[in-house]
């Protein structure tokens, strides 16, 4: 099993890339499922979580191309021979994003297998909001053996209403009402970029979708769907993790391929520590202080600030000057990192779901456990800031959603590598 050894005390200066967004290529590989055209995606990033993906969608029979080299962010999926709506248990519990494929195969094939995701380290992550919105349209939908099943010879648009913002609720809704009988009216929706950006791929394609973005979406259902090419949203999380880095050891760097465009909260969490930050067109720099000033954060759907970004807060108020309240209002048990910063010397006090973190001069390098995907960013950064060495395993968490990390890192100056 994979670990990182990073030698803290760097500080991160230079240049890097960023890659196009986990949370985006996600859905929008799914949406080839709604039509019999090839789509072709670009900028699609190269992460364990899209090669699982791409093995689903395979078992299902759709035929997968990747490009290679220079082209290796290229893929085309052509659904035409689409015969197998089903998502076994063994895929989709190594990635709970594979619920993703529910709405489009019911919309396209008219039912759907698609075992239950279950819940990962963060929460109980149910889908009952998926499933209920299905029913609204018409399809008789049942959960048993671990599988929820669906049938409907075609749904029928309605107005959804979702208990909770969801964001792949909304995206798997918004995906099954493109080919709906009449219009849909999803309130309530999930304003994430990641929403907008599945929203015009899903245009280019020819639905007929307004106001995503927003709260109230809107689609009237069409027949069927063409193929496109769409180009995959720079990652706005990974950008966040490596301006948090850069933060963190007192560092200047220009992160390329990204804009601060959907990142408004986290900027403005990091000026409020003492950074430096400023925009270009496809590129956005900091330069850091010599010491952050604790910042406290509380996580809401966006365009407040992201539960994604909520762990590598923690492990940057782990060093700054003062004390730090972290509020955790998405997700029930998103604070797994903490007894892990710990261990790096972090002060930090868990009460419900509300994290006091007091910050220290000094981490002193040890060996830690990744947790989840998130909760290894923030191990990454505290590594990089402690004292000597730090060993963090079963790092393949990171590889899920983090593209070729330590060749970034290295780029900016860290000292780590990969042990096998
Ligand atoms: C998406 O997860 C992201 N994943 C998550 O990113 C992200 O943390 C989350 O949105 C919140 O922004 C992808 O887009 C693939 P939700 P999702 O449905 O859609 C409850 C990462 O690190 N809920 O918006 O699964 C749920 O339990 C990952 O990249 C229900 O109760 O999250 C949670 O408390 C982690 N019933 C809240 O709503 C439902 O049917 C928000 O969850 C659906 C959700």
């Amino acid at each position: 099993m994979d670990k990182l050894l990073i030698e803290g005390g760097a500080r991160l200066t230079g240049e890097t890339a960023i890659s196009g967004a986990k949370n985006a290529a996600l859905p929008i590989l799914c949406a080839a499922l709604l039509t019999r055209e090839p789509v072709t995606f670009t900028n699609v990033p190269q992460l364990n979580d899209i090669g699982t993906l791409l093995r689903l969608l395979a078992q299902m029979g759709v035929k997968v191309s990747r490009g290679s080299g220079d082209d290796a962010g290229t893929v085309t999926l052509d659904a035409s021979e689409l015969d197998n709506p089903v998502a076994t248990y063994e895929m989709v519990k190594t990635m709970r994003a594979s619920i993703l494929v529910l709405g489009p195969l019911v919309a396209r094939c008219g039912e759907a297998k698609v075992s239950l995701p279950g819940g990962c380290a963060i929460g109980a992550r149910p889908v009952d909001q998926h499933i209920k919105g299905l029913q609204a349209m018409g399809a008789q939908v049942a959960v048993e053996h671990g599988y929820v099943h669906a049938q409907v010879p075609r749904l029928k648009g309605a107005r959804l209403f979702t208990d909770m913002v969801t964001v792949t609720g909304t995206e798997n809704l918004m995906m099954a009402a493109c080919l709906a009988d009449g219009e849909t009216v999803i309130e309530n929706a999930a304003r994430e970029p990641e929403v907008v950006d599945l929203a015009n791929c899903l245009v280019a394609m020819g639905a007929r979708i307004s106001g995503a973005g927003t709260d109230v979406i809107r689609i009237r259902g069409v027949e069927r769907l063409s193929g496109t090419t769409h180009r995959i949203m720079p990652d706005r999380i990974e950008t966040g993790t490596y301006l948090c880095a850069a933060a963190a050891t007192g560092g200047e760097i220009r992160l390329t391929r990204t804009s601060s465009a959907y990142l408004d909260a986290v900027i403005d969490k990091l000026m409020d520590a003492g950074c430096d930050v400023v925009s270009e067109r496809d590129a956005i720099r900091l330069k850091a202080p010599q010491r952050l000033t604790s910042v406290s954060i509380r996580t809401s759907p966006y365009p407040a600030f992201p539960t994604d970004m909520q762990a590598q807060f923690m492990a940057i108020n782990a060093v700054a000057n003062g004390a730090a309240v972290i509020r955790e209002t998405i997700f029930e048990n998103r604070f797994m990192h903490a007894v892990e910063l710990q261990r790096l010397g972090a002060d930090i006090r868990i009460d419900g779901n509300t994290a006091m973190v007091q910050g220290v001069e000094r981490l002193q390098g040890a060996t830690v456990m990744a947790t989840d995907l998130r909760a290894s960013a923030s191990l990454v950064i505290a590594g990089l800031v402690a004292e000597g060495e730090t060993v963090i395993e079963r790092i393949y968490h990171l590889d899920r959603g983090y593209e070729r990390l330590e060749q970034k890192l290295a780029d900016l100056g860290a000292r780590v590598r990969r042990l096998a």
